[in-house]
């Protein structure tokens, strides 16, 4: 139903938070969640028997509609936001991010004109930058006035990275805006191992893990903290792959610093065998980090035991098999580095975490969920089932049994790297400020993604 008077409520299911679990009925009046007392008796209602109800999950990691320099993403904000919104995630964050040269300004522009009306789900952005200055450092607070209020540097990529003296006073600048999220791995460590590699004529996909062995993390998470430190800023360690640098974050915390940690389900899930398949197909999990050992997977599972884990985002970095990740056939270095997870985060972490024992629902809504929301300026309004805040909701199957195969999804890759996978749980309804937006694997409403205007990140 469009604009207007609207009440809906949402009955028979058990509603999940981080605090635990019970039956109740929600009531959702004009987008908003609202307390049983103002619900009206002729309101439409939809029946969610059998089904755990929970807060619309939160993506705060992805790269829609992005230039790697030889080539752009698979996915573009209509097609990676409905495959989002189908999978459950109701909200995404992108990087939106600095061209050199470029302002920040000039960039975030340029995202919201990519991103504005074409998203099925709402969406921030966190601003990537790529070349530092003082003109630089006088538009941070342009961006936390804009709603964007949280950064990203790289310690990799010769052509987006940051040198310390650089992240030390993105760090400091960055200070009561919000977190600094740093890709961790050492730069040089990489390009001198890349090039020795190939000198060597090592130029299939199992070497690039081998460009990247665990050290190179470790030691960039150790760097990146000792920089936070010194600038009393906040870090936020994206795409955690080892349990060498998830031991460098216990370590730091255990001092009393402020971290926000991130690991995706690439690496909770897959072991680095992948790399081993042959016809060129080990391209198809080429990421950085690479995918790990079976020790760092678990590894990785106990720091979300231990809470040393924050979030779960997806690093969604789509590129087709075919002509894209084609383009590294003569060296492992020209591979794009990235993986299509967005639509399938949801059931990935309920089959391999909740359905597998792992964690309790309860857990995977505040993974998912509930701490980013916290974490990125959206306490209130997003992650949770609260009067007030925002009707987005997920209706989910629990019992759900389903393959995921590469003709099924809706991203706009032609390959999933969790091809065969049987799964448990799965998204029955999705509704967005109180919309049915998407049921059953199919978007019903493909343009109503909102810019998410967020305060203070965490
Ligand atoms: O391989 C990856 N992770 N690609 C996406 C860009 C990044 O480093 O986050
Ligand atoms: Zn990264
Ligand atoms: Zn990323």
């Amino acid at each position: 139903m469009d604009g207007g008077y609207y009440m809906l409520c949402i009955k028979n299911g058990t509603l999940v938070a981080p605090q635990g679990r019970w039956r109740a009925n929600i009531f959702i009046e004009n987008g908003k969640i609202v307390p049983e007392s103002c619900a009206d008796p002729s309101a439409e209602c939809y029946d969610a028997s059998g089904c755990l109800i929970f807060p619309g999950f939160i993506d705060a990691h992805t790269h829609l509609e992005m230039d790697t320099g030889t080539t752009v993403t698979a996915d573009d904000f209509p097609s990676g936001t409905g495959a989002a919104l189908i999978g459950g995630t109701t909200v995404i964050l992108d990087f939106a991010t600095q061209e050199r040269g470029g302002t920040l300004s000039d960039a975030l522009r340029i995202w919201h004109s990519r991103a504005d009306g074409r998203c099925a789900c709402d969406y921030g952005f966190h601003m990537a930058v790529t070349e530092w200055n003082d003109a630089v450092r006088a538009e941070l607070p342009i961006m936390a006035e804009q709603g964007v209020t949280s950064f990203k540097a790289y310690m990799a990529y010769d052509n987006l990275r940051l040198n310390d003296d650089e992240l030390r006073e993105l760090f400091a600048a960055a200070r009561g805006i919000g977190v600094v999220g740093v890709h961790c791995e050492l730069g040089d460590m990489v390009n001198r191992r890349v090039s020795e590699l190939l000198d060597e004529g090592h130029i299939e996909p199992l070497w690039h893990p081998r460009s990247r062995p665990n050290e190179v993390e470790a030691l960039a998470v150790r760097r990146c903290l000792e920089l936070a430190r010194e600038a009393n800023g906040n870090a936020w360690v994206v795409h955690l792959s080892t349990r060498e640098g998830l031991d460098e974050i216990a370590s730091a915390r255990a001092l009393g610093q402020n971290i926000l940690c991130e690991t995706c389900p690439q690496y909770l899930t897959l072991t680095d065998d992948v790399y081993d398949a042959p016809d060129f197909e080990g391209a198809k999990f080429v990421c950085s980090p690479p995918i790990r050992s079976e020790t760092d997977r678990e590894g990785l599972w106990k720091g979300i035991y231990e809470n040393n884990i924050d979030i779960i985002s997806t690093d969604h970095c789509s590129f087709r098999f075919r002509g894209q990740k084609e383009l590294g056939k003569d060296s492992f270095a020209d591979i794009p580095n990235g993986l299509p997870g967005i639509e399938h985060r949801p059931a990935l972490l309920w089959t391999y975490g909740v359905a597998a024992g792992r964690i309790t629902a309860e857990r995977f809504v505040d993974l998912l969920s509930a701490e980013p929301a916290r974490r990125f300026g959206l306490s209130g309004k997003k992650g949770n089932l609260e009067p007030g805040a925002d009707a987005d909701i997920v209706i989910w199957d629990p019992d759900a049994e389903w393959t995921l195969t590469a003709d099924t999804i809706h991203m706009a890759a032609d390959y999933s790297p969790w091809e065969g996978c049987a799964m448990k749980g799965r998204a029955r309804a999705v509704f967005l400020r109180g919309e049915l937006s998407a049921e059953n694997g199919r978007i019903i409403r493909p343009n109503d993604g909102q810019y998410l205007f967020r305060g203070p990140s965490l």
